[in-house]
């Protein structure tokens, strides 16, 4: 079963397709946000809205462990995650779609594993799934590879700390792809994301950014990456061929 966790304005891609039923699922973490089960062309999939639907979760206080918990429970081996990002790069303009192929983790206060009674260590050579990946970039207009930076946020970052990411390799920036992506592969889940660029990062662009032209950007791209997501889907191998499902092995001492 695949899964699409939607960021921040995407939440139509369940009216392209045939609703099923929508549901709840609990976790030993907590709840899930509420979960639409559809159909997209006979290929069946849930929906996740990573904010949740009624209240709006800002970034740094989403239960990412009881949401990526409950895509498993529900039979999940596949995450299209798509995340709003500022770029980095002065030619990645906003309103392009990139899927990366490595991260930056600054964040430093969320829950970031499933293992907390034991010592596992999962290896993150190649955090995002490769195969799904080249489908997505297959399926449309989207960059492919780059280095995700997850910042803990909420706030926007400074002109110094845009500096440092860019110095340290960083392509676009974000509040949302951890611990997303290491939880997934922590369940053994194939695990891509289409960021798209909603402003350029702090400083980069002369003029402070607003959550509205986030917004703005965002639902200007709604058509074109609701329709990215459809071919993506439409195109995905019933079977896996990566080596995702093998993640956990040697990740924990025998
Ligand atoms: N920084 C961090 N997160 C973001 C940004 C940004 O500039 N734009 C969209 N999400």
């Amino acid at each position: 079963m695949l899964a699409v966790i939607g960021g921040t304005g995407v939440y139509q891609l369940v009216e392209k397709g045939e609703e099923l039923e929508s549901l709840v699922i609990n976790t030993p973490y907590g709840n899930s946000p509420e979960i639409t089960r559809f159909l997209m062309d006979d290929v069946e999939l849930v929906f996740m809205p990573r904010h949740q639907a009624v209240h709006d979760t800002p970034p740094h206080m989403i239960n990412y462990r009881a949401n990526v918990y409950a895509l498993q429970k529900l039979g999940v081996t596949r995450i299209i995650a798509t995340n709003a990002v500022g770029s980095l790069d002065e030619n990645l303009k906003p309103g392009t779609f990139l899927a990366p192929d490595d991260f930056l983790d600054f964040t430093y206060k969320r829950p970031v594993t499933f293992y907390d009674d034991r010592t596992v260590h999962v290896d993150v050579t190649e955090p995002y799934c490769n195969h799904l990946r080249k489908v997505l970039v297959s399926s449309g207009r989207v960059v492919d590879g780059g280095v995700y930076l997850c910042t803990e946020g909420p706030r926007f970052e400074t002109p110094a700390e845009i500096r440092m990411f860019c110095k340290l390799g960083g392509t676009v920036v974000g509040m949302t792809g951890l611990p997303e992506v290491v939880l997934a592969r922590e369940l053994s889940m194939c695990y891509t994301s289409v960021c798209t660029v909603s402003n350029y990062a702090a400083s980069i662009s002369p003029d402070k950014i607003t959550i509205d032209e986030v917004f703005e950007i965002i639902e200007e791209k709604k058509k074109e990456l609701t329709d990215l997501l459809r071919n993506t889907i439409l195109k995905i191998p019933k079977e896996r061929h990566c080596l995702c499902a093998d993640a956990m092995k040697g990740a924990e001492i025998e």
